[in-house]
């Protein structure tokens, strides 16, 4: 291991932005880019306002929307780190696509809207944080509205996600009396003053907190806010990096995003707090970060991004070593051979042309779909890393097109956002009509959405009786892939293959799974797939 890799590796910090919809997840991205430097603000504050759509918002459909349909992915430098920062959706129907993501990075920040709480989609990701013990960062936003009482707040995440909070910083005030936020740490105070057109940073700084003139300036909130300070001084547990790292404790900020207030904070506990990329498992070994040769996994692929390429980029997270532009890389499921010349960085809304990345790095390489959900590339070596999902859809749909001519199309463009997963594609052994298969009702109207505008097809999607699917395999010491057939001739009219050939078995009701699974008990039913 070199001591340059291993330098690269410490600076760098791979975190997702995770939000309900409309708690300010888009909002502080933005700032965040600003306040690294990576944006300048005037432009893209103003093109936000009159699109309604963030730098981080790629596709025609978000603008429509409203809603960041696709994950997608920035890098900034900000002190001496390399911030790599993973968009993900927020609504709940695209959540598959943030599961996916999340296996991509090393830490989550939380943007929680101070007036709402907790609200459902937080509570869905936060599980899915803590089934892979991902340390969380949370920002509680809109400090400048009416909103809870923080220690309400405080104690509300605390029981809905079960974790404890240990604040950092602690508001004076709110709303129209939101005075700025004391540094628990520091012992001093940084002023709010409303704004968005500020570079931030710029803002008064009291030291003398004892002051008491400050009674009088900040009204109300002031003695409210000494009072809670001293409470928490007593009450609140320690920071403890280790609970943190597993996941059980989470720094809290406080601020308003859209006034770029308390976005410094949170930069600097990103570079701080957050781990740099840590060893990752794979099936034949666990790969560190610092391992000379490189390796990574596909935990993404979009087609279509930028309208005037057309074409489709696989995200990678490169787990270990040093990626260098032109070097020949196998894809571990094909063993085919790779060299990518043209593979691009995400630097905010601009792609570079990159010439080197390391273990944290996301990269995009465009390819003509060489590259599936979950792959892994390495120099040579026969590594496999697992962990990505696939969930069983709970939706589902026929496809037909409107226009027969036009089948071809829609053949290529439902493998292609098939393989991107944004909708699981079956294959019925009997008959010819395809089965979409979604987690939620909006991922059909996305799909519908992009074959008439990418593919140019219209299909036709109509409901299926289908209400359930588990994927279905046979252990070898069961009778392996022998047994596995004979189950398949047997239910022929309700087993489907999805995009990778894995056969499923699709019921109307429950009950009828039950029995098919007392029928055959050497079959096994999942309703998770990871990529293998
Ligand atoms: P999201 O990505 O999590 O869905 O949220 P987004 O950033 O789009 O923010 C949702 C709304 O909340 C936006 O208002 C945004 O301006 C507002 N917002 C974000 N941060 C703050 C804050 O600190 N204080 C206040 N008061 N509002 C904040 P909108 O009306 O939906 O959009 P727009 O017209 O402002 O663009």
């Amino acid at each position: 291991m070199s001591a340059d890799l291993a330098t690269q590796v410490r600076r760098r910090r791979t975190f997702a932005i995770i939000s309900h919809p409309d708690a300010g997840k888009t909002t502080l991205t933005e700032k965040l880019l600003l306040f690294s430097g990576a944006i300048q603000i005037a432009g893209s504050v103003k093109a936000r306002k009159a699109a309604r759509h963030a730098t981080s918002d790629w596709m025609e459909i978000e603008k429509q929307r409203g809603i960041s349909v696709a994950s997608s992915v920035m890098q900034m430098e900000y002190r001496d780190c390399v911030i790599n920062l993973l968009d993900t959706p927020g609504h709940q129907d695209f959540s598959e696509d943030t599961y996916r993501v999340l296996t991509a990075v090393d830490a989550a920040l939380m943007v929680i809207d101070a007036a709402n709480g907790v609200e459902p989609q937080t509570r869905r990701l936060l599980q899915v944080c803590r089934a892979r013990n991902t340390p969380i960062l949370t920002f509680v936003n809109k400090m400048d509205r009416e909103v809870q009482e923080p220690l309400a707040l405080m104690d509300e995440i605390e029981r809905e996600l079960g974790m404890s909070v240990v604040p950092f910083t602690w508001p004076v005030g709110m709303g129209k009396l939101f005075g700025g936020v004391v540094d628990l740490r520091k012992k001093q105070m940084r002023v709010f003053s409303p704004g968005e057109d500020r570079a931030g940073g710029d803002e008064e700084v009291l030291t003398d907190l004892d002051n008491p003139a400050y009674a009088e300036r900040f009204g109300m909130g002031w003695d409210q806010s000494q009072n809670e300070i001293e409470l928490l001084g007593a009450a609140a547990p320690e920071f403890d990096e280790e609970a943190f790292l597993e996941g059980h404790q989470t720094p809290m900020f406080f601020g308003s995003a859209i006034n770029n207030f308390g976005v410094q904070e949170v930069l600097d506990a990103l570079v701080d707090l957050a781990p740099a990329p840590g060893a990752r498992p794979s099936m034949q070994r666990e790969v560190k970060p610092e391992e000379a040769k490189f390796s990574g996994v596909v935990f993404k692929i979009q087609a279509n991004m930028d309208p005037s390429h057309r074409d489709r980029i696989a995200f990678l997270r490169v787990a270990s070593g040093h990626f260098e532009r032109g070097m020949r890389l196998k894809v571990v499921r094909s063993g085919k051979e790779l060299r990518p010349n043209t593979v691009v960085s995400f630097l905010s809304q601009r792609r570079e042309l990159l010439d080197e990345a390391f273990a944290g790095d996301i990269i995009g390489i465009p390819n003509h779909g060489v590259l599936q959900l979950g792959d892994t590339l390495t120099e040579g070596e026969q590594l496999q890393f697992t962990g990505l999902p696939f969930f069983a859809p709970e939706l589902f749909r026929t496809v037909e097109v409107a226009d027969p001519l036009k089948t071809k199309q829609l053949r290529a463009g439902l493998t292609q956002l098939g393989e991107e997963g944004a909708i699981q594609v079956f294959r019925p052994v009997l008959g010819t009509v395809l089965l979409l298969g979604a987690v939620g009702q909006l991922q059909f109207e996305v799909v519908a959405h992009r074959l008439e505008h990418e593919y140019g097809v219209r299909a036709r999607i109509q409901p299926a009786r289908y209400a359930l699917a588990r994927w279905v395999t046979c252990d070898p010491d069961d009778g392996g892939d022998k047994e596995l057939q004979r189950f398949i001739d047997n239910n022929a009219h309700r087993i489907a293959y999805d995009a990778v050939n894995a056969p499923a078995i699709l019921v109307e009701y429950a009950p009828e799974l039950r029995a098919v699974e007392a029928n055959w008990p050497k079959i096994k039913f999942h309703a998770l797939r990871e990529h293998a």
